[in-house]
């Protein structure tokens, strides 16, 4: 991997270490906790003594400069401070929830999104965002899929990369560059359950195939700092775990960033049961290769006595501390660790918060449009019932992880549809319910009313934001409270019906589809979400997201997910037997014995890719340069997008490929490539990947990365149920 930090950077961090007390050198490993709007003693005491390396959650200027100061000018060696915030997508302009943004597969989007988080919270002294966040999530049930990208690696991986150079621009010393954190560091999202921070069963090789691969991309992006997970990974906590903090992390990637560990997961080894005491965890977390401890203070409290005992070395300890020196150089804080926000744009800026509502229009995903319903016709529509308790929530649609945005700042899904509306046409708003959770059902009749009397009704359900994030799993995820009652209700109008979800997370609504005549997923759409969505209903623009989840039927089907096996008994809908139609008495292998559930059907409600638009594409003529391909060659794929409707669009097109042989079984199609193309309407555009044979490459029964010769299948479509009908090899 290139080297992180330049060589005059290894060699003034060395010189730094040289200078450095034992006392000092522990100091170096401790994050402490803000503890806003002051400053307490024992806080600007241990940054005088030395003892504190990193603050995170301070997020006032002067409280930032104050401690900077004292850690420059008052302690004897002047090392200046990390100052940590979770900035996960957006400071003051909140862009959409990461799975959302996921959902524009736009790296050049994403990039974006980060790069206006750091501008705005570089502004308040944070220097280090613990972001992208990219744990591959395969089970909606686990509160955190809100902050991920995604079930697929490949998507994951680009759009991680994407953030990570939006945090950190090409020169991390530059003013408004922060520190990345690829996080959590690794299998975090296959948290049994989907229970947060469960245990996480991977195989090796799933963990290789599957779960590193974004997490590598992200080192060799140069992320400045991973962070460690809270999870039990096959029996060895991350924060302890030697194999994956050193044999993978250092020795097979080279990684040079600093690792540092989720909050208090070094003193939760002993919880985990993996060590007996405070001592033995901080020895088990150094060993690993975590090098600094975020909050717990098992590092500063024991690493001194392991080290007189011998059975720590100090020279392992200074590792920790050079890779934590060497992020500080690369920062530029040496040089200087104030920050002065007149060099830095304004938060809220009109240029922030337009990428803020780009941002959000595409990640809006048109899930169905019966009938055309969509988009609304200013000029056909005298009135519009607007309902539901996310309608008007400039909170909700925040979503999960916001520490600054601030509700004032959202103009909400009935701002956005006013401001649009004009003054020929008339809203009537109403809450209906209180709030997502909300049972009352009294509001039902007037809202039948309401909607009686209207040309069309839109209709804004889904989760509060505190239904998804940290430490909020749902075992049940149907839309919550008595919102699929009120659809229910509503379905007895004549009027058309628009269904607009907010939400953390894929929810099951396969028992609504047929209430509602279009439904748009919008997430948590953050910041200007009315404004996008608002120019998405009324065709002011063109729905172009794709799902970067699947949605299951029902939560018995989790985990599903696109990239699956094959299995030795695949499922099919010439053999799948449906239960209700299995005849009474039937002999045991009378069904059609495959991998299939009796009570749903074997595919998702909508798959990984899914996305509807205005406009109607189609693909032609898709090709690929050669039937055969020697193994290190390149190769391409091209085909036709045309648009044949009357209005310009974006599509992203989506490449597949499966490999039908292999030393360990291969997916049935893996996402290899994907493009967000704009096309104007009745035209058409040439698309065309450039592939190596090394894109095909996995880690095989030897776990080692390689790329085997053999038959293979390949598709370009608009969702991953593209069937694959290129067939090409690779040859030795
Ligand atoms: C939390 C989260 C982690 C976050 C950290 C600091 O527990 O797991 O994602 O960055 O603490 O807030």
């Amino acid at each position: 991997m290139s080297n992180l930090y330049s060589p005059s950077i290894e060699a003034q961090a060395t010189e730094l270490l040289s200078k450095m007390t034992l006392n000092e050198k522990l100091g170096q490993l401790s994050q402490v906790s803000g503890r806003g709007a002051q400053i307490p003693s024992e806080l600007a005491d241990g940054i005088r003594q030395g003892r504190v390396s990193s603050v995170l959650n301070e997020v006032d200027l002067d409280i930032v400069n104050e401690l900077q100061r004292i850690a420059v000018e008052e302690s004897r060696l002047g090392i200046p401070l990390l100052i940590g915030r979770d900035v996960i997508h957006g400071f003051k302009t909140i862009f959409p929830i990461p799975l959302g943004q996921a959902a524009t597969w736009s790296p050049d989007i994403v990039e974006k999104g980060a790069r206006v988080a750091a501008l705005e919270s570089a502004r308040v002294g944070v220097n280090w965002t613990f972001a992208p966040m990219i744990d591959i999530a395969r089970d909606p049930r686990w509160g955190r899929i809100a902050e991920s990208l995604g079930e697929d690696p490949f998507l994951c991986g680009q759009l991680g990369e994407a953030m990570v150079k939006g945090f950190q621009t090409d020169d991390l010393s530059s003013v408004g560059s922060i520190a990345s954190c690829a996080k959590h560091f690794v299998g975090y999202g296959a948290s049994e359950s989907g229970r947060d921070y469960n245990t996480a069963n991977i195989p090796e090789n799933e963990l290789r195939n599957v779960y590193l691969p974004p997490f590598h991309v992200a080192a060799k992006a140069g992320a400045a700092s991973f962070m460690a997970s809270f999870s039990d990974l096959n029996g060895v906590p991350a924060s302890g775990n030697q194999w994956l903090m050193k044999q993978v992390l250092r020795e097979e990637w080279q990684y040079q960033g600093f690792v540092v560990s989720d909050w208090d997961s070094i003193k939760d080894l002993q919880v985990h049961g993996l060590s007996a005491s405070q001592k033995d965890s901080a020895y088990l977390a150094a060993k690993a290769g975590v090098d600094m401890e975020m909050v717990s203070t098992c590092y500063i409290d024991n690493l001194g006595e392991l080290i007189a005992s011998k059975q720590i070395d100090e020279i392992e300890v200074d590792t920790m501390v050079l890779n934590i020196l060497k992020a500080k150089y690369a920062l530029g804080l040496f040089v200087n660790p104030f920050t002065d926000p007149s060099s830095l744009p304004d938060a809220l800026n009109s240029n922030h918060l337009e990428d803020a509502k780009e941002a959000a229009q595409k990640s809006c995903v048109l899930l169905q449009n019966n009938n055309h319903i969509l988009p609304i016709s200013k000029q056909a529509t005298k009135r519009i019932a607007v309902l539901g308790p996310m309608a008007n929530d400039g909170y909700e649609q925040l979503g999960t992880w916001i520490f600054d945005g601030e509700e004032k700042d959202s103009v909400t899904c009935l701002d956005g549809l006013r401001a649009l509306a004009g003054d020929n046409i008339e809203i009537d708003f109403m809450p209906v319910l209180a709030n997502s959770r909300d049972h009352d059902t009294q509001h039902f009749d007037k809202a039948l009313d309401l909607t009686n009397s209207a040309d069309i009704a839109i209709l804004f359900l889904g989760e509060e934001s505190i239904l998804s994030g940290e430490a909020h799993s749902r075992s049940n995820i149907d839309l919550p409270g008595a919102q699929a009652k009120l659809i229910e209700h509503l379905y007895a109008s004549s009027t058309p019906i628009v269904l607009v979800i907010l939400a953390g997370r894929p929810l099951t609504i396969q028992p609504i589809l047929n209430k509602v005549d279009s439904i748009l997923y919008a997430w948590h759409p953050g910041t200007m979400g009315g404004p996008a969505i608002a120019e998405l209903l009324f065709g002011d623009a063109c729905p172009s997201g794709k799902l970067p989840v699947s949605f299951p039927r029902v939560v018995g089907q989790i985990p599903i997910y696109y990239a699956q096996k094959n299995t030795g008994r695949p499922a099919a809908e010439h053999s799948y037997v449906y239960m209700d139609d299995v005849p009474q008495r039937a002999a045991q292998t009378s069904l059609g014995m495959a991998s299939t559930h009796l009570d749903t059907h074997f595919t998702p409600l909508y798959p990984f890719g899914f996305g509807m638009s205005y406009a109607n594409f189609a693909y032609e003529q898709v090709e690929i340069s050669s039937q055969s391909i020697k193994i290190g060659e390149t190769f391409k794929v091209s085909l036709r997008l045309e648009n044949h409707s009357n209005i310009d669009a974006e599509e992203v097109v989506q490449l597949y490929v499966r490999d039908l042989v292999g030393s360990v079984t291969r997916p049935v199609k893996q996402l290899k490539g994907f493009k967000r193309v704009h096309v104007k309407a009745h035209s058409q555009e040439h698309i065309s990947f450039e592939m190596h044979t090394d894109d095909l490459a996995f880690y095989d029964i030897r776990n080692q990365l390689n790329v085997e010769a053999g038959d293979f299948m390949l598709g370009v479509g608009s969702d991953s149920s593209v069937e694959l009908t290129l067939a090409f090899t690779l040859t030795n």
